[in-house]
């Protein structure tokens, strides 16, 4: 069981709390990896090899320049208080509970009614999206976006999905350049040349709608925003190959296929899912080439939201248990939109 690890249950327990982490060298099938039974040793033993005593070298480090030596390595800010939601939200089950985040089983398949909800989640995930992106500009702190992104959802009548989601303290995440995802809205000025990534979901009338964009803080160098640019392409491509029938397989395919023409990598990690009633559910949307079994299915909605850098692919957790950093330093961009499988393929549902 988990608890036995001597070195750093906490680290591992939020490993096996988060949904996304994917142990990418293992031989056993994603479905048992993410049963809450019978995956957990096989992610601890991952996750105890992977990751133990690796985050207080990053702290010694954490002064040195990138691996570009362009910019400073990022570091850890001030995390503000919590912020309140208006009582007569209704909020998503997991808060308050304390059982660890995870992928349930079963697909998102929905009614008409029930695509009417997701059509208004993704609407509203969209438009907050938007919002929190005109105001990206050098000088203001990943905790003012999380502030601004917090009001807007609340105004709206609905809950700010990350908030209290396996014990994320804020309402948004942010990922400051080798920020890969994540990242928590903290005291960091965004300075001239960073690129960030926003990740909005909501939750309105019992309904998830999830996104993500990155963008750039003022004048951002052409390294970084051919990144940002192929990995926009990667999912639009992804998403135009969406249809009944089509096997999942082809979605990392075709990301892995773009992303190696621009000699970029592409993480594994951290994968796509399910969306709907719950925030994380099957299938799991592998960004990388691979031989998963699995079809779309019409009137299913699930996440395409691939991250590619331009050095190591491989992710190092922060202290705080959430904060996701490539291991050499390098840039990581993601783009992100929630699609619902419809006849004549995919309609994007967070798209303003
Ligand atoms: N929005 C992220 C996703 O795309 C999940 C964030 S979970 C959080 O799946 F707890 F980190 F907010
Ligand atoms: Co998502
Ligand atoms: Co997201």
């Amino acid at each position: 069981m988990v608890a036995a690890n001597p070195i750093q249950p906490r680290l591992l327990s939020t490993f096996l709390g988060d949904c996304r982490f994917f142990p990418s060298d293992s031989t056993h099938s994603l479905r048992r990896l993410f049963h809450f039974t019978s995956g957990r040793d096989r992610v601890s033993m991952q996750a105890s090899r992977t990751f133990s005593g690796i985050t207080s070298l990053l702290f010694n480090r954490s002064t040195q320049k990138s691996a570009d030596s362009k910019r400073n390595r990022l570091k850890p800010g001030k995390v503000s208080p919590l912020r309140p939601v208006p009582s007569d939200i209704p909020r998503p089950p997991y808060v308050k509970s304390r059982k660890p985040a995870g992928i349930a089983s079963g697909p998102e398949i929905h009614d008409e009614k029930g695509i009417e909800c997701m059509r208004a989640s993704g609407k509203l995930a969209a438009q907050v999206l938007q919002h929190a992106g005109t105001l990206v500009k050098p000088g203001i702190t990943t905790d003012e976006i999380d502030q601004a992104v917090h009001q807007m959802i609340i105004e709206n009548g609905a809950y700010p999905s990350p908030l209290g989601y396996g014990g994320f303290p804020k309402s948004v995440c942010t990922s400051v350049n080798e920020c890969i995802c994540h990242g928590i809205p903290d005291s960091r000025a965004l300075e001239d040349g960073d690129i960030v990534n926003i990740d909005v979901t909501v939750y309105l009338n019992g309904y998830h709608g999830d996104t993500s964009a990155t963008f750039f803080v003022g004048d951002v160098d052409e390294e970084a925003r051919n990144l940002v640019k192929v990995t926009k392409e990667c999912l639009d491509k992804a998403i135009s190959i969406c249809a009944p029938g089509v096997e999942f397989k082809k979605i990392g395919k075709i990301i892995h296929d773009h992303a190696d023409e621009h000699k970029y990598g592409v993480v594994q990690q951290f994968v796509g899912h399910g969306v709907g009633r719950v925030f994380h559910s099957d299938p799991v949307i592998l960004h990388y080439r691979n031989k998963e079994r699995g079809r779309m299915v019409l009137n299913q909605t699930f996440t395409i939201e691939p991250m590619l850098t331009v050095g190591s692919i491989n992710p190092i957790i922060w202290d705080d248990n959430w904060t996701v950093v490539t291991q050499d330093g390098s840039l990581s961009a993601q783009f992100e939109h929630t699609i619902l499988i419809r006849d004549d393929g995919a309609e994007i549902l967070t798209k303003c």
